[in-house]
């Protein structure tokens, strides 16, 4: 076990919050690892406070690179490669632990497996575990579609949350050995905070908002927020929601969002309240409470699934079907009378489906497998 360093890598808000359990899972059986921020995500709101809400160690790592989006992709990837490498090079881990489909996970992944093919050279390999991995939305456009292929396609562990990725990396030739159907890190990462966002809840009181008497959106996919007409067309369709329901929709607004709303000079409609990105415990008290959760978020479909309230996906497809066949979510697209359709289908619906997601002890049967 002493050998078995493990390095995690990770730049976003999402694979902080998802990757903390594991990571205080290490910290409890004291196995060796360390962490890599590669700075993608750098504002306060979107880093900072998650280390401090869910405990985490400063990373030994901290990089500060920069997502220039929706521009030079290909050079934020690549010069994560190269910081990575450097790194790597000087830890030798064991493996390297990624979570999701971010810029990160390419670049951390594809790193890893460059060292092992020189190991003729440097005497060892790297192993890469890809936690949440087999997610497809089948839409090549998204980065996040392209990321995570290549991800699961570079790994030697494919931790699953259920057995429907289980079967399209089957199919996808993966060897069956491979991949471990463990369920999703954000059951633990939920189970672990939700009991305390609820005791130190305040965030309804000072939006000055009551519990089952709002709804909560959030939006910041490249193919939604860097359109134009895209963008217009959701904050029709929410407009209407707002009509139709006369619920306050809060809106903590990512800072992608907040710079496309600048930049296509588009008004936020009547009833929509916007405020800055909120913290982890925050969130989880905002999504227990709403009445309906609307967002393109992978994320936000999942915890809503998992807290039982009704979600509605602005998006075209998910890479979560899961949630849509328990009948807790409904892919909407970006039409303003299919959102508002939708919102009228889930506001009525029963909250009875039961979490497809896991138990809650992904984070510890991720960690065993990887030291066996
Ligand atoms: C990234 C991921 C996306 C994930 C999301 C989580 C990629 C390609 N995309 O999208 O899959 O769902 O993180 O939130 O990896 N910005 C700030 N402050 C920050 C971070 C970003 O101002 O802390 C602004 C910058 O102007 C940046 C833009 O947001 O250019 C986009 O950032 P980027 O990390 O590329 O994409 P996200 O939309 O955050
Ligand atoms: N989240 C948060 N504060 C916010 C919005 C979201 O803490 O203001 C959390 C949310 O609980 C979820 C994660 O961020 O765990 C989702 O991240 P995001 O939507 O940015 O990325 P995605 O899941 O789409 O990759």
């Amino acid at each position: 076990m002493k050998n078995k360093k493990l390095a995690f890598i990770f730049g976003t808000r999402p694979e902080i919050i998802k990757l903390s359990p594991i990571i205080r899972e290490c910290q409890r059986k004291k196995v060796s690892f360390f962490c890599i921020h590669t700075g993608q995500h750098y504002s306060y709101a979107l880093d900072t406070i998650f280390f401090k809400e869910l405990r985490l160690p400063k990373p030994e790592y901290r990089l500060q690179i920069k997502s220039k989006a929706p521009f030079r992709q290909g050079e934020h990837t690549g010069t994560m490669l190269i910081e990575i490498e450097k790194i790597l090079l000087r830890e030798m881990p064991y493996c390297v632990v990624v979570q999701g489909d971010t810029n990160t996970v390419l670049a951390a992944a594809l790193t890893a497996e460059k060292i092992s093919t020189t190991s003729h050279y440097t005497g060892f390999y790297i192993k890469v575990a890809h936690v949440e991995a087999g997610l497809r939305s089948f839409d090549r456009s998204m980065p996040e579609e392209v990321n995570r292929f290549i991800a699961d396609h570079l790994s030697d562990f494919l931790f699953v949350p259920t057995k429907n990725e289980q079967k399209l990396l089957l199919r996808e030739g993966v060897p069956s050995s491979w991949i471990h159907v463990t369920g999703n890190t954000i059951v633990d990462a939920l189970q672990q905070s939700l009991a305390l966002a609820r005791r130190v809840n305040g965030i309804l009181g000072k939006l000055a908002i009551s519990k089952n008497a709002y709804m909560l959106l959030t939006l910041h996919r490249q193919e939604n927020v860097d359109s134009k007409i895209v963008f217009k067309n959701i904050l029709k369709g929410l407009e209407s929601v707002y009509e139709k329901f006369r619920l306050p929709v809060i809106f903590p607004m990512h800072p992608r969002t907040q710079k496309r709303l600048k930049v296509f000079n588009l008004k936020i409609p009547f009833g929509i309240k916007v405020i800055e990105p909120v913290g982890f415990l925050d969130f989880l008290s905002l999504e227990a409470d709403s009445r309906l959760t609307l967002t393109d978020s992978g994320g936000v479909q999942e915890e809503s699934c998992i807290l039982k309230v009704p979600c509605v996906t602005l998006r075209n497809n998910t890479e979560r079907p899961q949630t849509v066949l328990v009948d807790a979510n409904v892919v909407a697209g970006t039409n303003p009378e299919n959102i508002l359709k939708a919102a009228i289908k889930m506001y009525g619906t029963s909250r009875r489906w039961r979490n497809p997601l896991g138990d809650g002890t992904a984070a510890k049967q991720i960690l065993n497998i990887l030291l066996k």
